[in-house]
């Protein structure tokens, strides 16, 4: 397959570029380099420099390029300045990621994966959660990225693109190449790996939740095992694929919970965390941080049944390692 990878510089696409490019195919990366990192495309991935919101220039790069089949990862992707500047995030997500349909369209690119979220969610009433739970975010990424699934929705509908939603849930860890850098940071694991190198004191937003130590419990699933997810569901929207659309019927938008199953909560992640550095991690308590739900764990069953898939790295010693690792080699990041 010839495949675009929109948002192919930063932490998740990065990853999904390697895995493209080991088994086999070509791979050419659009991306503005606002959020994203140069250095994090692999030397076998041509990198474009720009929006992929530009109807017109993307439209000609799919032809250009004879793409195949587009893997969406680029976004606006913080929960905290959506609430501050939701404009941003229309303007980005939707409005971008309707022009990135509308260039499929044109070019006649019928085969299209997008980076969702368990944001899509909100607060849900049960756990684990299954892709049938309502869709209620609470914030306007979660609703951006919600409005978009839709538009793929009726786009497969209507024009018979071939589609698969992934909704992440907390996505760790690093690749040997690449590993997790924003500016500013506000996950987790990365605070608390910052906090182990002392260049901060980890804040623990709330341990007054209704969970067994008080603290929020998250889905935390390794990078390198959601490149491989996003691999099988490329396959998945095959013209000939069943899952996607069976011959004669119209196509098919799946959409798959992506997690490893399990939850952790946020002093599990800090004692895990130290076991991987081997020493204390200076931590203290502050207030509860506004939004942040306190259980949120995925049920993979729909993406194991449909894609094969299952996670293979699905330890936090694991997923925390390979992120330690990956920081010792980089102390700056990906700057030299
Ligand atoms: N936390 C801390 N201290 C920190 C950072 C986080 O205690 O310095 C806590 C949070 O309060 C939360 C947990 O650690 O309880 C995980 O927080 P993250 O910011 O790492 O991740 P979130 O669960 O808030 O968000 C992630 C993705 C979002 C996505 C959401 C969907 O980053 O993009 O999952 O559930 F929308």
């Amino acid at each position: 397959m010839r495949i675009l990878v929109t948002g192919g510089a930063g932490y998740v696409g990065s990853v999904s570029v390697e895995r493209l490019l080991e088994a086999g195919h070509a791979v050419v990366v659009l991306d503005d380099l606002s959020t994203g990192h140069r250095a994090a495309v692999p030397a076998g991935a041509h990198l474009v420099a720009a929006s992929y919101g530009d109807e017109a220039a993307t439209a000609d790069l799919l032809e250009r390029e004879r793409i195949d089949a587009i893997l969406h990862c680029a976004a606006r992707s913080l929960v905290g300045e959506s609430i501050a500047d939701p404009a941003r995030y229309y303007r980005d997500n939707v409005v971008g990621g309707i022009a990135l349909l509308e260039a499929a369209r044109r070019a006649g690119v019928g085969r299209f994966v997008f980076s969702s979220t368990a944001a899509v969610y909100g607060v849900p009433d049960a756990t684990p959660i299954t892709e049938n739970t309502p869709l209620r975010p609470i914030n306007p990424y979660g609703e951006t990225k919600r409005t978009v699934e839709d538009a793929i929705r009726w786009y497969a509908a209507a024009y018979g693109l071939r589609s698969v939603s992934l909704r992440y849930f907390n996505v760790a860890g690093a690749s040997e190449r690449n590993g997790e850098v924003h500016e500013p940071e506000t996950h987790l694991i990365p605070n608390v790996l910052r906090a182990a190198e002392g260049r901060t004191t980890l804040t623990i937003y709330g341990t007054d939740y209704p969970t067994p130590d008080g603290t929020c419990i998250r889905d935390y699933i390794h990078v390198a095992d959601l490149a491989d997810a996003h691999l099988l569901a490329l396959e998945a929207t095959a013209p000939d694929d069943p899952r996607t659309g069976a011959a004669g019927e119209p196509a098919l938008a799946l959409a798959l919970n992506l997690g490893n199953g399990d939850g952790f909560s946020v002093l599990d992640v800090l004692r895990a965390a130290e076991r991987v550095v081997g020493q204390p991690i200076p931590h203290r308590v502050g207030p509860r941080r506004a939004g942040d739900p306190p259980i949120l764990v995925a049920s993979n069953a729909r993406a194991r049944d449909v894609l094969g898939w299952a996670p293979r790295r699905d330890s936090l010693e694991e997923m925390i390692g390979s992120a330690w690792a990956w920081r010792r080699r980089h102390a700056n990041g990906y700057e030299r």
